[in-house]
């Protein structure tokens, strides 16, 4: 799966939105989840991150190790929804991110 880190926090540009081909990209507070089970790894939103936060999981650099979980982690009470359009967004971030202090200027 591909994975949201850091540097989505508090920007959340969601460029990365419209390339996703199966809307697997949901929206919390702070930043945006890609779903570990509905994304087909196709790629298509990693070079549209204008912040660079988008990664493969194998590729996530050594800092954002903990982004892996938290994608991952976010979805235990949200399930498998098929889509995030009709979702919206959803009022809540992972643990890590709540622990952050203000990102954006
Ligand atoms: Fe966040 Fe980048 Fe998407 S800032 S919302 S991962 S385009
Ligand atoms: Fe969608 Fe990106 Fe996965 S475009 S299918 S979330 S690699």
């Amino acid at each position: 799966t591909y994975v949201i880190a850091l540097p989505c926090v508090d920007v959340k540009d969601r460029a990365c939105i419209d390339e996703c081909p199966v809307d697997c990209i949901y929206e919390g507070d702070r930043m945006l989840y890609i779903h570990p089970d509905e994304c087909v790894d196709c790629g298509a939103c990693e070079p549209v991150c204008p912040v660079e936060a988008i990664y493969y999981e194998d590729d996530l650099p050594d800092e954002w190790q903990d982004y892996y979980k938290a994608n991952v982690e976010w979805f235990q009470d949200v399930g498998s929804p098929g889509g995030a359009a009709k979702v919206g967004v959803i009022h809540k971030d992972h643990p890590v991110i709540d622990a952050l202090p203000p990102q954006a200027p």
